[in-house]
């Protein structure tokens, strides 16, 4: 069965108070278990993390270099600062989807670049927690596709 880790970023813990009319009700334990029961359906094993802190999101991604066969990442505000994060999953050499659950392209300009986007196979957002969900499914066939 593969596996996917799904990582999130700084804040995303906060999710459910955290400013809902940008980020919606739902709370990141919520998303996690959306996320596990799409991953059941799926036939994936599901990895569900959260960090504050860069390093450790750089350590996950190292870790998923050699137990996980790809990444679905929402690395927050990392990913409009993260060279670390961008360097980690290019060494990782495994495929990663980012996700963001508000459209950064309506948001402030600050918001419109991603560090992750050019070492990503492919970024998903604005639609809220479905991201996730579409992104798991993406990951799969991916992942089937590289055989
Ligand atoms: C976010 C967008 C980022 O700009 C922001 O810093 C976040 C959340 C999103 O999911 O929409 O923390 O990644």
């Amino acid at each position: 069965m593969a596996t996917i880790f799904v990582l999130n970023g700084p804040n995303l813990n906060m999710l459910g108070r955290r400013e809902p009319g940008i980020y919606g009700g739902k709370s990141l334990e919520e998303i996690g278990e959306e996320c596990r029961t799409a991953g059941r359906e799926a036939g994936l094993s599901v990895d569900f993390r959260q960090s504050n802190h860069e390093g450790i999101l750089v350590d996950w991604i190292q870790e998923a270099a050699d137990s996980a066969d790809g990444i679905v990442i929402n690395p927050g505000a990392y990913s409009h600062t993260s060279i670390a994060i961008h360097d980690a999953i290019r060494a990782a050499g495994k495929p990663a989807i980012e996700v963001h659950l508000s459209n950064i392209f309506t948001r402030e300009t600050f918001r419109h670049h991603s560090h992750i986007s050019p070492v990503a196979v492919g970024v998903i957002c604005g639609l809220g927690p479905t991201g996730y969900i579409l992104a798991i499914a993406a990951i799969k066939q991916v992942i089937a596709a590289r055989g």
